[in-house]
């Protein structure tokens, strides 16, 4: 059986096929790889089957993964987390665009008048 290099917060570590995230987190003497939002109290695995999200981090950049679920696989670099990380946002979307008032969109419709 091929053993697997994978990287844990940038340290090597060696996997066997089939091992889950959490299988190895555990063997490598992790017993918590994030924090709560709110309070910063330690989470692991919880459930262990996928339901309670307890034990989220990042794999090959990809947040909210379950580490109980997760199988390894060859180069996997896997990132513990400290706190949420949000999806990155590029666009606001339509619902907050701001609202302009009476009299600044009169203005605006009155040089779009001359302009046109
Ligand atoms: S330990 Fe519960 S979802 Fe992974």
């Amino acid at each position: 059986m091929a053993l697997m290099t994978v990287y844990v917060d940038g340290e090597r570590h060696r996997a066997l096929p089939g091992q889950t995230v959490a299988a190895l987190l555990l063997a490598t003497g992790h017993r918590s790889w994030r924090t709560t939002r709110l309070g910063g109290r330690p989470r692991g695995v919880f459930c262990g089957i996928g339901v309670c999200y307890d034990c989220l981090l990042v794999v090959n950049g990809l947040p909210d993964v379950r580490a109980c679920l997760r199988e390894l696989r060859d180069g996997d670099r896997v990132e513990t987390l400290r706190g949420a990380r949000l999806p990155a946002c590029t666009e606001a979307p339509e619902t907050v665009r701001p609202v302009r008032d009476t009299a600044d969109a009169e203005e605006a419709d009155d040089e779009a008048d001359e302009v046109a």
